[in-house]
This record gives C-alpha cells, sequence and structure tokens, in this order.
C-alpha cells in the first residue's frame, strides 16, 4: 500500500520521513499501524519541539519573584480555624453524601523504576495478602461509598501501552467488589520519542517508539474519553486525584474535599513539609499572585536552603501529588479540545531498532520523552487551595524495587498505618524497644477507612492483641 500523499508531504515538511525507511519491507498490516500512529502526529510542531527540547536542554524559567506558597496547616493553629476545620469536615462528608465526589488514578505511566512488568497499578503492594495497588484503592472506595450511601465513581486513566492488561486485571477480580459501571477506564495520549540526532525513533520496523504524554495529558484525556461529560452527567464535580503508587492515600478525606468546596478552589493541593531542603518533592511557590510547582531540580538552591527566622525552611511545601480538581475548571480548560501545557524533558533509554531494523535495547539514555505535568495547570487556576498532610497518613509512594520511595518502605508504612489504628482503637500492638512495630499487620482497605472503622472492627471481632512476631491480615 502506498503511504497517504498529504502526511508524506507533513512527515517530508518536518524533516522525518526516516521513519519510514523500512516501508516497503513491512506487510500490509504493519504499514495500517504505522500509518496509523504517523497520522495521530502534529508534525507542524515537531521540529520546534526537536529544536527547543532535544538538540538544546530546556532553560526553565525561573520568575525572580518566587515566594512560599501558603497553606492550611495540619493542625489548627486557633479557634477560628479549629471551627473553619469543623465546617470543611461537614461540608467534605456533605459532598460525598450528595454523590458529588469522584476518584481520578493516574496509572498511565510506565513504572520503569519499579521494574515490575504489568500496569503498576497489578503490583502486589499488601505487606502480608500482597493485595495489589489497585485492590487498595478499590477497597477504599468501596467502603467510603457505604460508608456515605453512594457508589463513588472511579476513573482510571491509562495508557495505550498498558490499557488492555488493566482492564483484564479488574475483570479477573471481579472489580474488586465494585460495580462494573463504577469505573470508567480511559486512555491518555501519547508522544514519539525522539533520538538525540533530532530523528522519530522507531520501536519496531512497523512501529514508532511512542510513550504515555505525562499526568498532564489527563485533562485533555478526560474531555476526549468523554469523562468529563460523565460527570456532568452524574452530576459530580469534585476530582479526587491521585497517583497510582501511592496505597496510602485518603482519597476520600473529608476535611480535603470540604476545604477545596468552601474555598471554591478550582484546584487544590496537599503539601507534604519538606524533611530537607532538597528532598525531590515539587516546590509549591507563587509568583505573579499564581500557584506554581517548582520541580526539585529548578528550585534555585539559594532559594531551596532559604530559612526563616525560627531556623525552619522557607520553601518547606513539597508535592505529593494529590489533588482536588473542580470539574468545572477541567471543562473550561479543555473547552476548545486543547490544551497547551508546557513539555517537560526527560532522557531515556528507548528500546529502538538499528539500521538494519533489529532490536537495540540501549545501555544508555539515547534519546528523548517528552512529557507534561499535571501541576502546570495549577498557575492556570484562579483559585487555589494547599492543605498540609501528615506524610506518614498520607503518602507512601512506591517508585523503586528497593531503597527510597520503594515497594518495601511503602510496605512498611502501611504495616505501621494500620498499626497505629488498632492501638488508638484500643489494641495491644508489639513495638521493639526503637519503636518499630515487631508484626506485619494488614487490615484490608475494604472494611476499614478510618480510625471510626478500626474500632467498629476490633468491636466486633473482638480483637485486643497481636502477638509479637506475627503475620496477620485482618480482613
Ligand atoms: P511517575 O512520574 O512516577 O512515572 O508517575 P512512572 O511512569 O509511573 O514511573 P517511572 O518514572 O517510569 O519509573 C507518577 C504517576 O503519574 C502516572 C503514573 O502512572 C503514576 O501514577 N503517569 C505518569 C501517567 O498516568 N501517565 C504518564 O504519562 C506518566
Amino acid at each position: 500500500m502506498n503511504i497517504d500523499t498529504a502526511l508524506y508531504r507533513r512527515i517530508e515538511a518536518a524533516e522525518q520521513l526516516e521513519v519510514l525507511r523500512f516501508w516497503n519491507d513491512i506487510d500490509e498490516a504493519g504499514q495500517r499501524k504505522l500509518a496509523a500512529q504517523l497520522a495521530a502526529i502534529n508534525w507542524e510542531e515537531i521540529p520546534g519541539l526537536i529544536r527547543d527540547y532535544v538538540l538544546q536542554r530546556p532553560k526553565t524559567e525561573i520568575p525572580d519573584d518566587l515566594a512560599p506558597a501558603k497553606y492550611f496547616p495540619d493542625r489548627a493553629v486557633d479557634a477560628e480555624s479549629a471551627d473553619l476545620y469543623r465546617r470543611a469536615v461537614a461540608a467534605g462528608e456533605n459532598a460525598l453524601r450528595q454523590g458529588r465526589v469522584c476518584c481520578l488514578t493516574v496509572a498511565g505511566g510506565q513504572g520503569t523504576r519499579l521494574g515490575f512488568d504489568g500496569p503498576k497499578g497489578t503490583y502486589p503492594i499488601g505487606p502480608v495478602s500482597g493485595r495489589s495497588l489497585f485492590a487498595y484503592f478499590a477497597g477504599s472506595i468501596l467502603r467510603a461509598g457505604q460508608k456515605y450511601g453512594r457508589p463513588i465513581s472511579w476513573y482510571i486513566m491509562t495508557s495505550l501501552l498498558n490499557c488492555d492488561a488493566t482492564i483484564e486485571f479488574f475483570r479477573r477480580n471481579d472489580f474488586f467488589g465494585l460495580a462494573p459501571e463504577q469505573v470508567f477506564f480511559f486512555t491518555q495520549g501519547t508522544m514519539p520519542a525522539i533520538g538525540y540526532d533530532g530523528k522519530l525513533l522507531l520501536g519496531a520496523r512497523d512501529s514508532l517508539a511512542l510513550s504515555p504524554d505525562g499526568h498532564g495529558g489527563t485533562l485533555l484525556a478526560l474531555r476526549k474519553s468523554g469523562a468529563l461529560e460523565r460527570m456532568e452527567q452524574e452530576k459530580t464535580d469534585i476530582i479526587s486525584y491521585f497517583q497510582v503508587d501511592n496505597p496510602l492515600v485518603k482519597m476520600c478525606d473529608p476535611r480535603f474535599i470540604g476545604l477545596h468546596d468552601l474555598e471554591r478552589s478550582d484546584m487544590s493541593a496537599i503539601m507534604l513539609a519538606k524533611t530537607g531542603p532538597f528532598e525531590k518533592l515539587g516546590n509549591f511557590c507563587v509568583s505573579g499572585g499564581r500557584l506554581h510547582i517548582i520541580e526539585y531540580s529548578d528550585l534555585p538552591e539559594v532559594l531551596a536552603q532559604k530559612r526563616n527566622a525560627d531556623g525552619s525552611l522557607a520553601f518547606v511545601a513539597g508535592s505529593p501529588a494529590i489533588h482536588m480538581i473542580s470539574r468545572r475548571f477541567v471543562s473550561e480548560l479543555t473547552a476548545d479540545g486543547v490544551l497547551k501545557l508546557p513539555w517537560h524533558r526527560a532522557d531515556k533509554k528507548i528500546p529502538t531498532v538499528d539500521a538494519q531494523g533489529n532490536p537495540v535495547k540501549p545501555e544508555t539514555p539515547n534519546g528523548v520523552k517528552l512529557e507534561s505535568f499535571i501541576f502546570d495547570a495549577l498557575p492556570l487556576a484562579k483559585r487555589t487551595m494547599i492543605l498540609e498532610g501528615d506524610r506518614k497518613e498520607v503518602f507512601a509512594p512506591t517508585k523503586n524495587a528497593t531503597g527510597v520511595d520503594s515497594a518495601e518502605s511503602c510496605r512498611q508504612m502501611l504495616v505501621d498505618r494500620d498499626a497505629r489504628r488498632l492501638e488508638a482503637a484500643g489494641v495491644s500492638v508489639p513495638r521493639r524497644g526503637d519503636g518499630s512495630v515487631d508484626a506485619k499487620i494488614e487490615i484490608s482497605p475494604a472494611l476499614v477507612l478510618d480510625d471510626e472503622d478500626a474500632k467498629a472492627y476490633v468491636k466486633t471481632h473482638r480483637v485486643t492483641r497481636i502477638e509479637p512476631g506475627t503475620e496477620i491480615c485482618l480482613d
């Protein structure tokens, strides 16, 4: 088959005809596949992207008026804030009861650091049961729906690379007790990877090397997939956004939902107090009256190290990527069917083919992937709100197989959280001399959403103590 002439001309104008170098060697099915990938590319923007992001390192402009962003502290500081927090909890519970809240998990990433074969959400994270990341979220969403008397819709963003496997996993697990129609899968866009020579990389003779376009792609994908429309029909107007690798997240936290609502915020965020000036979290900053997240690698060292009079970090607010987003805001941003968020460059080892079309797995980075980030929508929001979170209660990222932010550290945080819950409910939990929990404990998220549930659980099941060294899964 011949390639469409208009498409050919566009590829030629972008100086990328090399993508067709195996065209005459591949079968018709392969030609169709490649042609479809090529037709989906905005060729007119490719030369500019290569010039600005590949052939040179993009310079991030750091505004000179950067100031630390204000936030609501985790604990009320006076009677006025205590009253506000009480009202926020009530408002959040109301929103949940009225069915105004839905959940959104971004699960389109490739999870390369974890090195796990399969969608990251299927990773067995349960410290005792080995239940998956998806099972954790599903359990909490199920329980929250029961608690507030309204099933909560769950939107899951996948990418073309993992969408079939994700859906299949849900089917195999009977949607973890959720009604299948409660779960809406949608797929984000892709971007072609570009070699350091400024040429688009082929992943195979009949395929570009495509990768998901970053979690910033969520917003447009919500519109294009019909998810926004569905939310409108369901009358959900608050989207609880979280990442697939944080099973500790409280996606239905009434106080966070309520503050977002009371503040009439477009996009809200949880912040964590950074453990040090250079902790690898994005920094909440204000510039020109707008909220920005400046990546840890871009925050000038003097600002990162700047201290307040009491010795605390001036730029203390780090982002764990937990947001409440108003549906109206997403709707307005994507009204024209386009959303131009800035691109970010990531240097990666991208599997490709050699001159003969044989597969090559590079040992060192050989090109660039371009991604957009959800937090770049923050400066577009007129109203924002930041609430401090308690790290040990809300953030256990599973990025790596071992070490910092790993499956290992995440499992430990889950055990610690469940141990605290049991203790708060009056159960005796064995602790070693250094205070660490001397048992492996896991509580089913479908049974216990919060401390109140934990109390009810231990009462009905008559749990009074956990023996040292035991492995126990309260299901
Ligand atoms: P990360 O930045 O940790 O990327 O994504 P990743 O792809 O999961 O892992 P690495 O970097 O390859 O090791 C943070 C969150 O954003 C989602 C991920 O699934 C994760 O929940 N994400 C990331 C997407 O949904 N789409 C993307 O294009 C990128």
